[in-house]
């Protein structure tokens, strides 16, 4: 996730930029940059860092007065985060220039041919393919050689493009990755979200998946990329203050978030799955075949949220690919006597890939030669750094202390992971792994498609229940460790103690807990423990528990044993089940922390990442 700004007017194009940028600086800041035309030439600027370093070279030099530019702030995912990898990205000659937000999937194929053909690249962005490409193409019409360059593309793009042969206009591009356009007089604008066009205008345009924009100071034509064909947009007036408009109008980072997951589980798994065939690819874990089949066991390594993926990776790993896993709490995993050798697979799992305890455990197995490959949503971050491989989840940045779409994010390339050994072990086959890929590539939609049914029941339950003192919440196999991430969720952000548990361990303690005042969070999918979930349910009730069911659309059992029901689409693969069961989840402990007055984004006594032990 990068934000990128284009202005096309008659006043002084660097400040709207930078204005521009630092309202998008929530969508990432490893490094900055800017671009303009200027005496008929490309002018531009990037640094590393945040936009400030980039302010601040800006500043120390002369301000050009250019009426014309594009910026971009960074959030890396190919390549680190250094000023040569920084956009705007330029074609051989320096005569044009692109920034971009989003995954060009075929970069590396594009790339080997677009080298072939005598282009040099200086990043290692996939970024700079997009220039080159338009390079490529470019005639005379912008406009033309873009819409070619991306018919050549596989991927998700927002992007913007300057060239000093057009130097009053921009050309805009979007399919996948938002892109907003604004209307003002004598100046039009282009961004990857509203706020960082609210200073100037209000009339915005939203570009819709395969439309091009061309942008001059008094017009904005649009087309289709695909035919050329010329469209016509809806203008719609927004009414936001800035500060809603940064959370793009929900009330809290973290409801944003979880509205985000569809498209952060894609990002994930966008080019590493071929569902037609079964195939997974994923290059960066860098480890040979012989390696993978030479394996002992697997240390997953995690703390808090990140664990829990952990937990729900190791049914996976181990019913697919046969190795042994463990999943460690890295706190508890550095004081021990580890068994762990160069045959044990070490992967510890980090949002921000910089807690303490799962670095100091990486570093521990790293010590005793075990392989490691991380999962990690920061690139460049310290556990990415001394990782061998790291396997990136494309969530973008995460602001709300509660983690949500990273854990999504999380257990999606941790479903991956788990096919990728299964694949190179030959535990599974072609045809079973292709049916599963195929039930991920449906997770998102699905998860889209309910959102907004889901949110209403749980602000409901919400309504009812935000004065309770204890949740109970129970599930099975894969969904044990979903109970424990849905307990965890509701402790951290409204200060109510939630334990999760696994069910059929009720009778072994906390059943004694049950009374007429205590709400009872029950997973109940339908899989291969369906029945004993169910009894254990049973169990509850006549025990005069309130319980809320969270089941599978069309089971209409549930509803005969649980006081209140919520349902999920139900999706035939078991495997997928745990993303579409999480949702609800994080619904109910958001709107229960809103309704109790709690700061939802920066809960007491938590930050978002623990760099000390
Ligand atoms: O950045 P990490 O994934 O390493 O962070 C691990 C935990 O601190 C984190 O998941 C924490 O438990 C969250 N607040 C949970 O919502």
């Amino acid at each position: 996730m990068c934000g990128i700004v284009g202005y096309a007017g008659k006043k002084t194009a660097l400040p709207v930029l930078l204005d521009g940028l630092a309202r998008l600086e929530y969508r990432g800041y490893d490094s900055a940059g800017i671009a303009w035309i200027e005496n008929s030439s490309i002018r531009r600027k990037r640094c590393q860092g945040k936009l400030a370093a980039l302010r601040d070279i800006l500043e120390g030099g002369r301000i050009s007065d250019a009426p014309i530019g594009i910026g971009h702030t960074r959030w890396a995912t190919h390549g680190a985060p250094t000023e040569e990898n920084a956009h705007p990205h330029t074609d051989c000659t320096g005569s044009l220039v692109v920034v971009h937000n989003g995954i060009i999937e075929n970069y590396f194929s594009l790339r080997n041919q677009l080298t072939e053909e005598g282009h040099t690249f200086r990043s290692e962005t996939d970024t700079e393919v997009l220039a080159h490409l338009v390079e490529k193409y470019l005639e005379d019409d912008l406009s033309d050689a873009v819409r070619k360059a991306l018919a050549d593309v596989e991927g998700a793009y927002a992007m913007g493009v300057l060239w000093q042969g057009a130097p009053d206009t921009l050309v805009a591009a979007r399919k996948e990755s938002p892109l907003v356009l604004g209307l003002g007089k004598g100046e039009n604008f282009m961004a990857s979200d509203i706020p960082a066009l609210l200073p100037y205008t209000r009339d915005i345009i939203f570009l819709e998946d395969g439309d091009l924009a061309v942008i001059t100071a008094d017009a904005i034509e649009i087309k289709r990329i695909d035919t050329g064909e010329p469209v016509q947009r809806e203008v719609t007036t927004i009414s936001w203050d800035a500060t809603a408009a940064e959370k793009a109008g929900f009330r809290h980072f973290m409801l944003k978030e979880i509205y985000e997951q569809p498209q952060a589980i894609l990002n994930t798994f966008r080019g590493r799955i071929i569902p037609e065939t079964g195939r997974v690819e994923i290059p960066e874990i860098q480890l040979q075949p012989e390696a993978i089949n030479g394996l002992s066991r697997i240390v997953l390594l995690a703390c808090g949220t990140s664990w829990h993926a952990g937990l729900v990776a190791k049914y996976w790993i181990e019913e697919w690919a046969g190795i042994p896993v463990e999943v460690e709490l890295a706190s508890e995993f550095r004081y021990r006597r580890l068994l762990v050798d160069e045959r044990v697979l070490t992967v510890p799992i980090s949002q921000s890939g910089e807690t303490a305890d799962t670095l100091a455990g990486l570093r521990i197995a790293k010590e005793r030669n075990s392989p490691v490959i991380s999962i990690c949503n920061v690139v460049g971050s310290t556990i990415t750094r001394e990782s061998r491989g790291t396997i990136y989840t494309h969530a973008g940045p995460e602001i709300g202390v509660a983690s949500t779409k990273a854990f999504t994010s999380q257990l999606t390339a941790l479903y991956i992971l788990a096919l990728f050994l299964a694949q190179t072990r030959e535990t599974m086959s072609a045809d079973e792994r292709a049916s599963k890929l195929r039930a991920l590539a449906k997770v998102p939609g699905m998860i889209e498609k309910n959102l907004k049914a889901l949110h209403d029941a749980c602000t409901g339950l919400a309504d009812e229940f935000y004065q309770h003192s204890d949740f109970l919440y129970l599930g099975r196999h894969l969904h044990f460790p979903i109970a424990l991430e849905g307990a965890l969720k509701l402790k951290e952000i409204s200060y109510i103690h939630a334990e999760g548990y696994a069910a059929g361990e009720m009778k072994h303690g906390p059943i004694a807990l049950i009374d007429r005042n205590m709400p009872v969070v029950a997973l109940i999918p339908r899989d291969h423990v369906y029945e004993k979930m169910v009894s254990n349910v049973e169990e509850v009730r006549s025990r005069r528990g309130i319980i809320i069911a969270i089941a599978e659309e069309g089971d209409e059992d549930i509803a005969r044993i649980a006081q209140h029901v919520i349902t999920v689409p139900a999706i035939a693969e078991p495997a997928a089940k745990p993303f579409l069961f999480t949702i609800p989840l994080q619904l109910l402990a958001y709107e229960i922390s809103f309704a109790r007055g709690c700061d939802v984004d920066q809960p007491r006594n938590l930050a978002k990442s623990v760099t000390v032990e």
